[in-house]
């Protein structure tokens, strides 16, 4: 029996985590602003802020596959990157390849906008608000609601173009990109040189965490 293909770990936990519970976490968002409950929008919304907060330190401490400075591509890797994918010359990459990480930055931006402006938005009538809407003028909350609506919308656009890509990939061009998502895992072979997998540090890991909380606890107070 021939011995298992060596694989090589692309995705830490902390990022994989982040990413199902993201997913989670706007179809909850959706679901309880379409149904009006408000209370439990709010609740989930914290606990949303806790995790882009993660996601934005994770950026800068976490392995290299999480990194922002590892994820910025030159716009001619960019382009060189787009014509092979053109004529299907196809390498996977460790890590977001570089048109990923383009889509990666735009929905982790309108991802902060959403819960940005959630947390100063007010409603027409005033009855429904986030919990910092008390330290701007209704005017400007009004204004933060009008953008939290936008950016839902752009927010929708992008996924459905990230999901679109996945999907593209894995037909046609046979590459799984979920099941590392899911697992962590590609293998070695994938890539042209060896790679150092990406472990997350505990260390690291409490710090990021510790952050996210000090950030839910401070919208948490300030709003009194
Ligand atoms: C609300 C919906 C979704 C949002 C907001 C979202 C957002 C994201 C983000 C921010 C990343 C970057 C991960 C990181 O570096 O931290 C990512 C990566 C990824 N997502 Fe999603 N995602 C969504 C739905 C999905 C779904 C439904 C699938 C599977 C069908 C999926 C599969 C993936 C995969 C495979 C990657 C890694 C791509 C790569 O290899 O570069 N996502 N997503
Ligand atoms: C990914 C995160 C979020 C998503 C997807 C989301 C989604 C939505 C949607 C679809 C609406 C209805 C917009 C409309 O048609 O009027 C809404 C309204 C609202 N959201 Fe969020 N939201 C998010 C985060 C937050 C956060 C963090 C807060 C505050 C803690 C918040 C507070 C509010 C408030 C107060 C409204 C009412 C505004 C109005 O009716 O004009 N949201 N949200």
């Amino acid at each position: 029996m021939a011995p298992p293909a060596a694989r090589v770990l692309v995705w830490d936990w902390t990022v994989r985590l982040f990413h199902w519970l993201l997913v989670l976490g706007i179809v909850a968002m959706w679901w309880t602003a379409e149904q009006g409950m408000m209370d439990w929008h709010r609740r989930l919304g914290l606990i949303l802020l806790g995790l882009i907060v993660y996601r934005l330190v994770w950026g800068l401490i976490g392995p290299a596959t999480a990194r922002f400075s590892r994820m910025l591509a030159r716009p001619t890797t960019l382009a060189a990157y787009l014509r092979d994918l053109a004529g299907r010359r196809h390498r996977p990459h460790f890590g977001h390849n570089p048109a990923g990480s383009l889509s990666v930055f735009a929905m982790l931006a309108a991802l902060a906008t959403q819960i940005t402006t959630g947390l100063f938005a007010v409603d027409v009538d005033g009855l429904e608000s986030g919990p910092l809407a008390t330290l701007v003028s209704f005017e400007t909350g009004r204004l933060f609601a009008d953008i939290h609506e936008t950016s839902f919308n752009v927010l929708l656009v992008l996924v459905a173009l990230h999901v679109a890509a996945i999907a593209a990939y894995l037909f046609l061009l046979r590459d799984n990109l979920v099941r590392p998502m899911v697992t962590g895992h590609r293998p070695e072979a994938n890539f042209a040189a060896p790679q150092p997998p990406s472990r997350a540090p505990w260390p690291r890991i409490l710090a990021a965490t510790a952050i996210a909380l000090a950030a839910i606890y401070a919208v948490a107070t300030l709003g009194g």
